[in-house]
């Protein structure tokens, strides 16, 4: 991907500002000192290489160049949104699954926001906001995508299987043209623009419910630090927590923060 390549691509979509940096620390980073300097609501910043990018949680995120989409958005929230800002995660899980799907692929969400194919880790999101008092002034939402083998980090350090787009590609298609990195990214904001629409609305957790992975199974739930619970995975209530079921068929939710899921095999 260069400059030029990703300007045109995206000169369609109303931004409220665009860097492309070839190589940079973290997108997060650099979104967030730009929001914290007035950056205007759906800016973008895309990185060719991120040399400390950040995960959930105390963890990293691999990118070396040319092997992965690594890219943050920044938001304003408006008014309504701001009772939902921690869907802002969701969006862009549903996002990049519904873009996933459009090519083919049967991509599905590990709850709340990574995106799996093959029910291995695919897409991680990163969502982190600006808060002014009580009210969240700007939310940075960073998506990193792997798409060949090469972005994929040791497996030693992979708490969770991860694949990458290139592994995936759904048989028997021959053309992989639209795989694009900044194709991709195009579809993806589109997606995240059509998505944020319908935020506050049923139909966002419906169509986020629909793509979770693991329903109707066995899955372990914990926080860290704390006693994991078991429980059968049922789906979501209507403000985004995971519903679960205990073996005795009553069911229990679960909120949104640094909260971890694995299938129970
Ligand atoms: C996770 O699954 O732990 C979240 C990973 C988020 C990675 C993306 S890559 C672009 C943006 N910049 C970062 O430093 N992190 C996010």
């Amino acid at each position: 991907m260069d400059e030029q390549t990703l300007r045109k691509a995206l000169s369609n979509i109303p931004l409220g500002g665009l860097r492309y940096l070839e190589k940079t620390g973290s997108t997060n980073d650099v979104a967030l000192a730009w929001a914290a300097d007035g950056a205007p609501d759906l800016t973008l910043v895309v990185a060719g290489e991120q040399t400390a990018g950040r995960g959930r949680g105390s963890h990293g995120w691999f990118t070396a160049p040319g092997t992965s989409l690594a890219f943050s958005l920044i938001f304003r929230p408006l008014p309504a949104e701001e009772q939902v800002t921690p869907l802002f995660s969701a969006l862009g899980a549903l996002a990049v699954c519904e873009v996933l799907a459009v090519q083919g692929f049967h991509p599905e969400i590990k709850w709340p926001n990574d995106v799996l194919l093959s029910r291995k880790k695919v897409c991680g999101v990163l969502a982190e906001s600006i808060w002014a008092g009580e009210k969240v002034d700007s939310l940075v939402l960073g998506i990193g995508l792997n798409i060949t083998p090469e972005a994929l980090p040791p497996p030693d350090q992979l708490d969770f299987p991860a694949t990458c787009l290139e592994a995936e590609v759904p048989f028997p298609r021959q053309d992989t043209g639209s795989l694009e990195q900044v194709i991709l990214l195009q579809q993806i904001i589109q997606a995240v623009r059509y998505w944020r629409v319908l935020l506050t609305s049923s139909v966002f957790i419906h169509s986020w419910e629909r793509h979770l992975a693991f329903r109707g199974e066995q899955v372990e739930i914990w926080t860290t630090g704390q006693a994991s619970r078991i429980g059968q995975l049922d789906g979501l209530e209507q403000d985004g927590r995971l519903r679960l079921l205990t073996p005795q068929g009553r069911p229990f939710s679960v909120q949104f923060g640094e909260v971890h899921l694995r299938p129970v095999v």
